[in-house]
């Protein structure tokens, strides 16, 4: 099993001090900074948005792996690459089949991810994997950080690599929600290798210490 890389979810951040929250994750060893957009409409709450992705792109040099709960994120692909993302997942929840929004980030030399609720069967995804750079299996329902890890998630995970594994992909599997040290350990054996964590790494006492634990 080869180490997964670590995503800190920006909305356990401290938003009165963005830039030194982003600069203790980046030295204790975070690969990517997962930023969670909500619009209100795909998810029951409302985050940040595309002048605070400008600003956090100023002051780090991690990845950003932008976490797109849209209902209708068609329109503001340009604004995202514009404003910084690396990389723009959206949800296979969405109206619009997501295909067309797919190809279209990909257009944009942008990484796409498909990712999938905890309500919906992992098989959804299926028809996507073809043309993804990243399939996120959701542990929690989104739009709160701070919830508890669901552990059917591990089931979705395994039957997701097992997919992979079967049509010869090295697609990465990412997990995001409720992901702490208990277990880390449990996602990265079913077979992820990209593990978001929020409140586990900026609300522990050294998030170096978390990064690592989770990390393995
Ligand atoms: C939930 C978000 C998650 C969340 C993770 O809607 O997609 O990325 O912020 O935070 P924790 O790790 O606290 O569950
Ligand atoms: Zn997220």
């Amino acid at each position: 099993m080869t180490s997964p890389l670590i995503a800190p979810s920006l909305l356990a951040a401290d938003f009165a001090r963005l830039a030194e929250e982003i600069a203790r994750v980046e030295k204790g060893g975070a690969d990517l900074l997962h930023l969670d957009i909500m619009d209100g409409h795909l998810v029951p709450n409302i985050s940040f948005g595309l002048p605070v992705i400008e600003a956090v792109r100023k002051t780090t040099q991690l990845e950003l792996d932008t976490h797109l709960m849209l209902q209708n994120p068609a329109p503001f692909i340009a604004q995202f690459k514009e404003a910084g993302s690396d990389s723009l997942t959206i949800h296979v929840e969405i109206d619009p089949d997501p295909a067309a929004i797919l190809a279209d980030i990909r257009r944009h030399g942008l990484k796409c991810g498909l990712a999938v609720n905890p309500a919906t069967p992992v098989e959804a995804l299926f028809p996507y994997l073809d043309h993804l750079d990243l399939a996120l299996v959701m542990s929690v329902e989104p739009g709160f950080g701070g919830q508890a890890f669901q552990s059917q998630a591990l089931t979705k995970i395994r039957d997701l690599a097992a997919e992979i594994a079967r049509r010869g992909l090295s697609l990465p599997i990412e997990v995001d929600g409720g992901v702490n040290t208990d277990n880390a350990a449990d996602c990265r054996e079913a077979g992820a290798q990209l593990l978001v964590a929020g409140s586990a790494v900026f609300r522990a006492a050294d998030p170096a210490d978390a990064i690592a634990a989770i990390r393995g």
